[in-house]
């Protein structure tokens, strides 16, 4: 039930600091520890290469759980969209385990990609929001996003959901491996949920932001590099599939070869600066469209702000930024679509899972 709330989105973009907290929990052994089953983990630290298979938001949290795997538990991943894998398959390792990440568990593109996988003899883990949907049936493991049911066509808790338990998978996994990750994950994802809360707690803003800079426009560019480019993905996707103004996410470094051209007087640009390594690059990003004419939105993080930047999210572990990030996002495109009068929940021409290849 939405109860109070207008529109099941909201609710659900609310919901995430609870649920950041409950996937904690429920990943914790009798002595407060993260862990995952052990099945899981011997899966884990057999493969000598992950192959993630996707779509939609679930392939852009796909895009950061793999630098989550490759940097805490140091096997290699791909990340691959679904309906592209079954006739692009590329040439597998010795030893893969295939990882499907589906909200749903129903995607039919992720499920055909299954089929082929089981019939090649590879073992697969399916991480999902539903126990006992079709993927989590048809593969080996099976880990639970613990989300609680997302009715919104547009995914949210379920992506912040995911980076969580992807996060856990690397660092649990990193453990058994007596790799030393240098940081408690549990600690700094509880710091991660509390600054969830400061950006659902900050909605006037947010919708002040959508007023200011998607009002009237057609288009909308979101850029970033490193982990914030997967996360303007996302930003990108959220907008466009509620509001219909055209988005695209793109890597700042991208854009000079080619969209810049798109840069007129008064574009959009929703410039994501929270990682440390490559803030000079972004904001260098930022000057060459503003001098074109763009209007930026900077989303940076404290320790790395500038005057001028228009949200300054608070600072958190820089792996676990995404879990934040992505809030604002979700909350400016929602606050889109209300202002142009769309149906935020069940948008046009989209299904909540979808269950035809
Ligand atoms: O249930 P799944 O996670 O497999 O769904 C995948 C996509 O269809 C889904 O994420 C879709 O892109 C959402 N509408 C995005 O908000």
């Amino acid at each position: 039930e939405k109860g109070t709330y207008p529109h099941y989105m909201l609710k659900e973009i609310d919901e995430q600091p609870a649920v950041v907290r409950r996937i904690i929990q429920n990943y914790q052994d009798e002595n407060d520890e993260l862990t995952i089953e052990q099945d899981v983990l011997e899966a884990l630290k057999q493969a000598d290469r992950l192959y993630i298979i996707a779509a939609g938001t679930s392939y852009h949290a796909g895009l950061i759980g793999k630098e989550y795997i490759e940097k805490m538990a140091q096997i290699p991943v791909e990340v691959h969209i679904a309906s592209e894998f079954g006739y692009n398959m590329p040439l597998l390792s010795e030893k893969p385990l295939f990882i499907f990440i589906s909200q749903s568990g129903e995607t039919a593109d992720s499920r055909q990609v299954l089929v082929k996988v089981k019939e090649l003899g590879h073992p697969a883990l399916t991480i999902t929001n539903v126990a006992g949907s079709t993927l989590s049936r048809e593969a080996d493991y099976t880990l639970l996003l613990h989300a609680g049911p997302e009715i919104a066509v547009a995914s949210t808790k379920a992506y912040t959901a995911q980076l969580a338990v992807m996060a856990i998978l690397s660092s649990v996994t990193a453990k058994a491996k007596g790799i030393d990750i240098g940081f408690d994950l549990e600690q700094e994802l509880s710091i991660a949920a509390n600054a969830i809360q400061t950006q659902v707690d900050d909605k006037e803003n947010m919708e002040d932001i959508a007023r200011e800079y998607l009002a009237v426009t057609r288009n909308c560019f979101f850029i970033g590099r490193n982990v914030d480019y997967y996360v303007g993905l996302e930003g990108a996707l959220k907008l466009k599939e509620i509001s219909y103004i055209q988005a695209e996410g793109f890597a700042g470094g991208e854009l000079k070869h080619g969209t810049i051209a798109l840069i007129e007087e008064g574009t959009p640009v929703i410039a994501l600066a929270t990682q440390e390594a490559v803030n000079l690059n972004i904001r260098g990003n930022v000057k060459e469209v503003a001098a074109r004419g763009a209007y930026p939105c900077i989303i940076s993080m404290e320790g790395l702000a500038e005057e001028g930047d228009r949200l300054v999210l608070p600072r958190v572990h820089e792996l676990l930024t995404p879990i934040v990030s992505v809030i604002p996002l979700q909350l400016i495109s929602y606050y889109a679509a209300l202002h142009r009068d769309c149906d935020v929940d069940k948008p046009r021409n989209l299904a909540k899972s979808v269950t035809v290849e």
